[in-house]
C-alpha cells in the first residue's frame, strides 16, 4: 500500500529526525559478564524468587514481548513498498527493536534471573503460535494509531521494569525505554500529519484503536496472571494507561476534542472517543485513590 505523497514526505522527513536523535548503543556494553557462570544441563538458572514482587513478570512478558519481532516486522514491513520512507523505516526499526531482546536477555541469562529453560520454551511457543496483536487494523492509520500507544505503552512498562532491578537491570531497561520513545515519537507525529490531511479517517482510526488497544504480549501463555503481577508491581496498570498514555497523547496532542474539518462519521467516532476515554478517567481516579503511590512515578 502507497501512502498519500505528503504523508510519504512526512514519514521521510520523521525518518531522517530519527537517525540524527538515535544514539548507537552496544548491548554487550550494558551487561555485567563478570556476574556470569557457566550453566550445566540441570541447571534452571532460576533466581526469580530473588526478584521484587512483579519484576518477573513485568521481565519475562516484556522479553517475550521483544522476542515477537518477526510478527511485528513482517505487518509493518509487508504493509509498505520496499523503496518508500515507510519501507525503510521498518528496516531501522527493527534493527533497532532487535538489540532489545538481545541485551534484556543477555542480562537475564547473567543474573539468572528468570528460568530459562521455561522462557525458551515459551518464546518458540508464542513464535510458532503467530502473533496476533489483538487491534482491528482496517487502515493504514489504524496501524500508525496502534504503534503510537503501543511504542509508548512499552516505554513506560521497560522503564518501571527497570526502576524495580538493581543498578545493572535498571541501566539496561532505561536504554531500551530511550529507543522505544524515539519510536512513539514517530508513530505520534505521523498520525499527527493523517490528522491534518484527513481527519475523518484519523479520529475514526483513533476511535477504534483506543477501544481495542491491548498491551502487547497479550498473546503470551498466562498473560492474565502475569498481568496482575505486573499492576500489583506498579509497573503497567489501567491508570498508568489513562495518565501515561491516553490523555497526553489523544487529548492533549493530537487534541482529539478540538480536531476541525469533520463529517457527520467521523464527528460521532470523536464523540465515541472522547466519552470512552472520559470513562478511563473516572476508573483511573478510583484507582489512584486506591494505589500506593509510591509505586508509580
Ligand atoms: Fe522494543
Ligand atoms: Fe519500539
Amino acid at each position: 500500500m502507497s501512502l498519500p505523497e505528503v504523508l510519504e514526505d512526512t514519514a521521510r522527513g520523521l525518518l531522517e529526525r530519527h537517525l540524527v536523535r538515535a544514539k548507537e548503543w552496544f548491548p554487550h556494553q550494558l551487561v555485567p559478564w563478570g556476574a556470569g557462570r557457566d550453566f550445566s544441563p540441570s541447571d534452571l538458572g532460576d533466581e526469580a524468587g530473588q526478584l521484587p514482587p512483579g519484576a518477573a513478570s513485568a521481565l519475562w512478558v516484556g522479553l517475550l514481548t521483544e522476542d515477537n519481532l518477526p510478527h511485528y516486522f513482517h505487518v509493518i514491513a509487508t504493509a509498505f513498498p520496499p523503496d518508500s520512507a515507510m519501507g525503510e523505516w521498518s528496516r531501522r526499526w527493527a534493527a533497532e527493536e532487535q538489540r532489545h531482546a538481545t541485551v534484556i536477555r543477555d542480562w537475564v541469562c547473567v543474573t539468572r534471573t528468570l528460568d530459562l529453560m521455561a522462557l525458551e520454551r515459551a518464546r518458540m511457543r508464542q513464535l510458532c503460535s503467530g502473533f496476533r496483536p489483538g487491534q482491528k487494523a482496517h487502515t493504514v492509520t489504524d496501524g500508525l494509531v496502534y504503534l503510537t500507544l503501543q511504542e509508548l505503552a512499552t516505554r513506560i512498562s521497560h522503564w518501571n521494569t527497570g526502576e524495580l532491578l538493581e543498578p545493572t537491570g535498571q541501566a539496561v531497561l532505561r536504554r531500551v525505554a530511550a529507543d522505544e520513545n524515539l519510536h512513539f515519537l514517530f508513530y505520534r507525529d505521523m498520525v499527527s500529519a493523517a490528522l491534518a490531511l484527513d481527519p475523518d479517517d484519523a479520529v475514526m482510526a483513533i476511535d477504534r484503536q483506543v477501544s481495542a488497544f491491548e498491551m502487547p504480549g497479550s498473546g503470551i501463555d498466562g498473560f492474565a496472571q502475569h498481568a496482575a503481577a505486573i499492576a500489583a508491581a506498579g509497573v503497567y496498570d489501567f491508570g498508568v494507561h489513562y495518565e501515561q498514555v491516553l490523555l497526553p497523547v489523544v487529548i492533549n496532542h493530537w487534541r482529539i476534542e478540538t480536531v476541525e474539518g469533520l463529517g457527520a462519521e467521523g464527528e460521532s467516532a470523536r464523540d465515541r472517543a472522547v466519552a470512552r476515554i472520559g470513562r478511563f478517567k473516572r476508573v483511573a481516579e478510583r484507582m489512584d485513590a486506591q494505589r500506593d503511590p509510591a509505586k508509580f512515578r
